[in-house]
């Protein structure tokens, strides 16, 4: 759906400057639902709230930075139906209806990390970590597009995000990890992760249903 067609369908919360003929305006609201990360949630937006604005500002979601607000660094990314995109070039009202993940929606219920996440930490795959929520998503995308790259593909793959700290290296190696314990588990990487087995395998969770 296209933010104009979001714009127009989805419910107006208030049309009260003078002038108002039923068309959605700059000042009026518009409500969005959508689910977050599995749980349904919905608030009354302007019609041009950036998505990386309603999800730090409307959601309360600070996990997602926000770099250059231009489409360039990937710091914003997020997941939109399993698909990583900039959150800084989308409309809350764009994703009427659709199912977000931020980085906050990856950890297991016990906050055991994602194998993405812990692929960073065991690689120091960040440093001050300001990219790290946008390198995670991507990666998870990614994995779920080529379940077994090469280095060379990790590297095209990771192209849309910027580091300023670490030289990527470690981000290489957090991504090689990440690779082989979801081929491992079969875990579809862009979902919530399950958690640890009592034998302490990784559990592979389950369908999500992309
Ligand atoms: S903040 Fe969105 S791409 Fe940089
Ligand atoms: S860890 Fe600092 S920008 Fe990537």
């Amino acid at each position: 759906m296209s933010a104009t067609d979001a714009t127009t369908s989805a419910r107006t919360a208030t049309s009260d400057r003078p002038g108002a003929s039923g068309a959605v305006g700059p000042y009026d609201r518009v409500e969005v639902e959508l689910t977050v990360n599995g749980v349904p949630r919905a608030a009354f937006v302007p019609p041009r709230r950036l998505l990386s604005d309603f999800i730090r500002h409307d959601l309360e979601l600070t996990g997602t930075h926000v770099g250059c607000e231009h489409g360039v660094c990937g710091a914003c990314t997020v997941l939109l139906d399993g698909q990583p995109i900039r959150s800084c070039l989308a409309l809350a009202v764009a994703v009427d209806g659709r199912e977000l993940t931020t980085i906050e929606g990856l950890a297991g219920p016990d906050g055991e990390l994602h194998p993405v996440q812990q692929g960073f930490q065991d690689h120091h795959g960040l440093q001050c970590g300001f990219c790290t929520p946008g390198f995670v998503l991507s990666a998870c995308g990614f994995l779920a597009e080529d379940p077994d790259p090469d280095e060379d593909t990790i590297r095209e793959g990771m192209a849309g995000n910027l580091c300023r700290c670490t030289g990527y290296a470690g981000i290489l190696q957090a991504v090689k990890q990440a690779a082989g314990v979801l081929r491992e588990t079969g875990a579809d990487p862009c979902a919530r992760h399950a958690g640890r087995a009592a034998d302490g395998a990784v559990a592979a969770g389950p369908e999500s249903g992309r």
